[in-house]
């Protein structure tokens, strides 16, 4: 015999007479357990939503009402900004692809721009595209040139050569410069380094790599090799970087003396 059994008379004794009656013990004590289960569960989530309520009440009283919540994930900026030196040597087994210089140049249409008119146009040069071409045409380390930077086996060989559309000009070369940091910030979040070059023989890459616009600046993007230290110096001493025992050293002026 089947008998309906409301677990409310499981514990009464019309609960129990019922049990032996059907001989279907086991079939209410799963119906028993049932009812615990998500009576328990019921509770839980009741105290989980207090203990949510309460830890968001204590940090508004803490922080004051309608602040945002940072949550870090990942590099601060000042992580980001530190680690983006400038590297004049490279990790050769490490083959930088063109898939990666795409993700850095996908920066730049998130950028500020002068009156927004993106004149701005990247060639991508990897290993087995045209890299030699730049790297035999540029110079690195000026300010150290008993050096003859790069030494050999350490050479760059991804860049992005960049151009404008437009001839250049003031608002040209901010766009340019917005467009170079963050690239090179980007780099450093994907574990890669570069450099900034100025110093290039325009006529020859323009010639050499066919390009539509003259170059006006060239990025190196590769895995750095270089220990490089920040240090701090006051607005009066030298500025030009140096290398003693294996670390290339950068003097940096103190926030102090940069604010006037
Ligand atoms: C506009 C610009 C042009 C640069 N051109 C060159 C260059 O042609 N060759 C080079 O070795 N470094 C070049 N650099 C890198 C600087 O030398 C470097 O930024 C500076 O020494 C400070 O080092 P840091 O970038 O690690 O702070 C250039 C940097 C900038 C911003």
């Amino acid at each position: 015999m089947l008998c309906r059994v409301s677990p409310l008379d499981i514990g009464g004794e019309r609960g129990v007479r019922m049990i032996i009656e059907s001989g279907k013990l086991k079939n209410v004590c799963l119906v028993q357990m049932a009812f615990n289960l998500i009576l328990y569960l019921c509770i839980f989530k009741k105290y989980l939503s207090m203990a949510d309520n309460y830890l968001e009440k204590r940090y508004e009283e803490v922080f004051g009402a309608g602040r945002t919540k940072v949550k870090r994930v990942g590099h601060t900026l000042d992580e980001l900004l530190t680690r983006n030196r400038s590297y004049r040597g490279y990790n050769k087994n490490y083959v930088v692809k063109r898939e990666e210089l795409e993700r850095i140049v996908g920066v730049c249409n998130k950028l500020p721009s002068a009156r927004n008119q993106q004149v701005l146009r990247f060639r991508l040069l990897t290993r087995d595209t045209g890299a030699d071409i730049v790297l035999h045409n540029i110079k690195l380390g000026a300010a150290l040139p008993e050096l003859h930077l790069p030494f050999p086996g350490t050479e760059p060989e991804a860049f992005i050569v960049i151009c404008s559309t437009v001839p250049e000009n003031k608002m040209v070369d901010i766009d340019l410069g917005i467009a170079m940091q963050s690239m090179l910030l980007k780099a450093v979040e994907m574990g890669l380094n570069g450099i900034v070059i100025g110093a290039f023989n325009k006529g020859e890459i323009e010639r050499a790599l066919e390009l539509p616009y003259e170059p006006l600046m060239i990025v190196a993007i590769g895995k750095g090799t270089e220990k490089i230290e920040l240090t701090t110096i006051a607005p009066d001493e030298s500025h030009a970087y140096y290398r003693k025992e294996g670390i290339h050293y950068v003097p940096k002026v103190s926030v102090k003396d940069l604010i006037i």
